[in-house]
Order: structure tokens, then C-alpha cells, then sequence
């Protein structure tokens, strides 16, 4: 156990954290062009936010949710999601009395306990945005195009974006009686929870995993077919929008989400090719959530995006992503007396913001240049006592396999000269 990790989680090492912070920086560049600030709440919440925001029948609030007391005997849960967190901070905060819309983005880890499989961890990463204050159409339609830009600017080829619309309040009554029909006359086919979700919430039967339950909802009547006159008018003018953005959709009529807090347009995200798990990510609008949890009356819309699915989905369509250099120069001491000097000089290098190594481990200068040629370093500064008597140092390019020496006082300038050379092209994140 003790050198085991949880099921469901994973190490994130070097060599691969270079994906995620590439990830990073294209969330962070695209939530700026879009006006977007961050936002960062708690790792765990109240308990009674999640059963409050998402539903007490769903399966993440009924099977999946890792809740626990706390030594003060209270109700704490690792966020599932962050819609709910973000709708709490927003009103904790009073984010609802300043300008509106509050548009906001998050990264951040999400838990969930369900079996884990390719693509479906117990730990795992969304990188998410919440807008809260407004109903226009067009800002679904932003929020959609976001999301399809993300991936864009990624490189990923051959999604589906499907869309439907989940009516509100007004039109909902009719759509859970014409569910309880058609499932009561099927309920001996149901899974236990979707027996007891049946009088509750019929709705979230049409989301259940167990393949019993998805056989049984073929056919069932959809949302589509009662939306009242304002959600159809808002579903139209989210679809018009997205048309004239070039967006390509389906309208999918049995997507409802596995979420209780939507209303009217609901998405998601599918790819091909990376095993039953394909959803990549998913949204849609939350117009009742900010009432639920005890606020005024503020609609909501927003999107999740699963990162450890993205970047399976990259590497499935071979998708390279561009490693930055790891160090613009290593520096190595030719004898003991230069050795002695060599973490001077190499802080002093850093101090001029480059990114600067030296042996640690006594190596002779051999297995020093070749511990430099394995962490791919493409120079090398070699420190001899004899020369840095006379003030220069020699600079050696490990690609070329050519030294020279130069002054030391112009080391700095000559290793930012190679580094712009060297960069150009490769190295770089995105463009
Ligand atoms: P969600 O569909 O539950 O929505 O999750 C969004 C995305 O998170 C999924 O499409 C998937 O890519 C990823 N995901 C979910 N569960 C796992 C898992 N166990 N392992 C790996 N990836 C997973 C939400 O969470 C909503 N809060 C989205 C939202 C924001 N709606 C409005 N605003």
C-alpha cells in the first residue's frame, strides 16, 4: 500500500506534465480572449451543495460522490464538479452585486467514485467556465464556441457536438408525467435506483448507465416535443447563432445530461476513438441553480471539460505537443579549483533569467558532457580554472559539436543569442 497509489488516480511526472502545462497556458490565452477571469474555490465543499445543486437522484450525488465527517461531525465531499462550487462562491461572495455577466473559468481536479476504466478516473481534471447573469441566446452560443475552440486550438479533429434543450420549470411537468407513463409501463425492466427515480425524477432514468435501464428509455418521449413557446424561441436563436458562427451540431433529442440542474440548451462533446468513455466534455444552461442554492433569481450557463480525455483523444490522432527546451545551458567544471566557482556563476546566469544546471554527483568532465547530451542540452558552458584566470569561458554546441571561447562577461548575451536561434520553430508552445 505504501508505495501504491489510490485506483482511479494517477502521478503526473516530468515528461508529462509538459502536456498539462501546455493545456494550461492555450486555457489560459483562450479564457483572456474570451473575458474570462479564474476562479478557484475549495477542494471540498458541504455535503448539501452538491446534493442540493446537482440532485439528490443523480448517480453522481447517489453512487459517486467521496463524503466523509470531518473530526467537527460535519458533511464534507470532494467536489464532484464545479458548477455547484461556483454558483456558491458567487453567492457567498455577493459576485451578483457587481457587474453582470460574471464570467468565470476553472482547472482543477474533480472526484468521482465509479469504477475506473480508459478514459474514467476517481481523481481526474476539468477545465471548466460558469456565466452567470444572463439569458441571452448568444452567450450559448459563445460558451458552445469556446469549447469547440479549445479543442481547435488543440489540434482535434472529428468531434461531435450535440446539443438539445431541456425546457424549464414551466414546460418540465409535462415531459415527467409523459416519462412516467411510458416507464411505469416498463418498470419491471429498471434498475433499483431507476424504480425509485421513477415517481421522483423520471428524467434522470434516460442518463442511468446500467444497459437495462438505456434499453428500456429507447423511444421514451422527449423534452423536444414539449419545450413551451420561450425555450423553443431560445433553442432556435442558440442554433441560428451557432450557424452563423460555422459551428457544425447535431441536435440530439435524448441527450439530457447527467445533472439536475439544467435547463433549456444542454451539450456535450463526443470523439471516436478512445474507448466508452468519449464524451469530452459537456454543459448547457442552469437558470433555477442560483435560486436553489438560496440566491436571486440568476440564470446560468457554462461548460466541463474532461483534460485526461483530451489529451487521450490527442494522442489517439497523433497530435504532438511541443516541448520547451529544459535547460537553455549546463554548465560544466573542468577541475576541482573551477568547480569551486561553478554555482556562483550558475545562479549569476539565472539571476539573468536563463535556465541553468551543473553537476551535483563529483563526475569527471567526460561523463559531464555526456549527462548534458542525455538531458539535451544544446550548450554547454566548460569551466576550466585556467581560463576563467584569463576571464573566458568555452562554449561548446552540442548539436554542431563545435566550441569557442569567449569572454565571460558576454557568456549571458551569447547563450540567449543560441537560445533565440535554437527556438525558433520547435520547442514552442502552440503559436
Ligand atoms: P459532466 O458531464 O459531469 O459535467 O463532466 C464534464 C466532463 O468531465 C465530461 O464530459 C468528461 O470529459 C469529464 N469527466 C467526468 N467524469 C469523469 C471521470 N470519472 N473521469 C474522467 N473524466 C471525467 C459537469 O461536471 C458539469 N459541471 C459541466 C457544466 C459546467 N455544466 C454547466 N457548467
Amino acid at each position: 500500500m505504501l508505495t501504491t497509489r489510490p485506483r482511479g488516480t494517477s502521478d503526473i511526472l516530468p515528461g508529462e506534465v509538459e502536456k498539462w502545462q501546455y493545456l494550461e497556458q492555450v486555457i489560459y490565452r483562450l479564457c483572456r480572449e474570451y473575458g474570462y477571469s479564474e476562479i478557484r474555490t475549495p477542494i471540498f465543499e458541504h455535503t448539501e451543495l452538491f446534493e442540493r445543486g446537482v440532485g439528490e437522484t443523480t448517480d453522481i450525488v447517489q453512487k459517486e460522490m467521496y463524503t466523509f465527517l470531518d473530526r467537527g461531525g460535519r458533511s464534507i465531499t470532494l467536489r464532484p464538479e464545479g458548477t455547484a462550487a461556483v454558483v456558491r462562491a458567487y453567492l457567498e461572495n455577493k459576485l451578483y452585486a457587481g457587474l453582470q455577466p460574471v464570467k468565470l473559468y476553472y482547472t482543477g481536479p474533480m472526484f468521482r467514485y465509479d469504477r475506473p476504466q480508459a478514459g474514467r478516473y476517481r481523481q481526474f481534471t476539468q477545465f471548466g467556465v460558469e456565466v452567470l447573469g444572463s439569458h441571452d441566446p448568444a452567450l450559448d452560443a459563445e460558451v458552445i464556441t469556446m469549447a469547440m475552440d479549445f479543442y481547435g486550438r488543440l489540434g482535434l479533429k472529428n468531434l461531435n457536438l450535440l446539443i438539445n434543450s431541456v425546457g424549464c420549470p414551466r414546460c418540465r411537468p409535462v415531459l415527467r408525467e409523459k416519462l412516467q407513463d411510458f416507464f411505469r409501463a416498463r418498470v419491471d425492466r429498471l434498475c433499483s435506483h431507476c424504480r425509485g427515480r421513477l415517481e421522483r425524477n423520471p428524467l434522470r432514468i434516460l442518463d442511468c448507465k446500467e444497459e437495462r435501464c438505456r434499453e428500456a428509455g429507447k423511444d421514451a418521449p422527449t423534452s423536444l416535443d414539449y419545450l413551451c413557446p420561450d425555450c423553443e424561441a431560445h433553442f432556435q436563436a442558440v442554433l441560428k447563432q451557432l450557424e452563423k458562427l460555422g459551428v457544425a451540431f447535431t441536435v440530439n433529442r435524448s441527450l439530457v445530461r447527467g445533472l439536475d440542474y439544467y435547463t433549456n440548451t444542454a451539450f456535450e462533446i463526443t470523439v471516436q476513438g478512445i474507448g466508452a468513455q468519449n464524451s469530452i466534455g459537456g454543459g448547457g444552461r442552469y437558470n433555477g441553480l442560483v435560486k436553489e442554492c438560496g440566491g436571486p433569481d440568476i440564470p446560468g450557463i457554462g461548460f466541463a471539460l474532461g483534460l485526461e480525455r483530451v489529451l487521450l483523444t490527442m494522442e489517439q490522432q497523433g497530435i504532438v505537443i511541443p516541448r520547451p527546451p529544459k535547460l537553455d545551458v549546463f554548465l560544466a567544471a573542468a577541475d576541482e579549483a573551477a568547480r569551486d566557482r561553478a554555482l556562483v556563476l550558475v545562479q549569476r546566469l539565472r539571476q539573468e533569467g536563463l535556465a541553468v544546471d551543473m553537476d551535483y554527483l563529483g563526475r569527471s568532465l567526460k561523463s559531464q558532457m555526456k549527462y548534458a547530451g542525455k538531458l539535451g542540452v544544446g550548450l554547454v558552458v566548460i569551466l576550466g580554472s585556467d581560463e576563467l584566470e584569463r576571464g573566458v569561458v568555452t562554449l561548446r554546441n552540442m548539436s554542431a559539436g563545435s566550441q569557442r571561447e569567449i569572454p565571460l562577461d558576454r557568456l549571458a548575451g551569447e547563450v540567449r543569442q543560441h537560445g533565440l536561434k535554437h527556438v525558433s520553430g520547435e520547442g514552442k508552445y502552440g503559436n
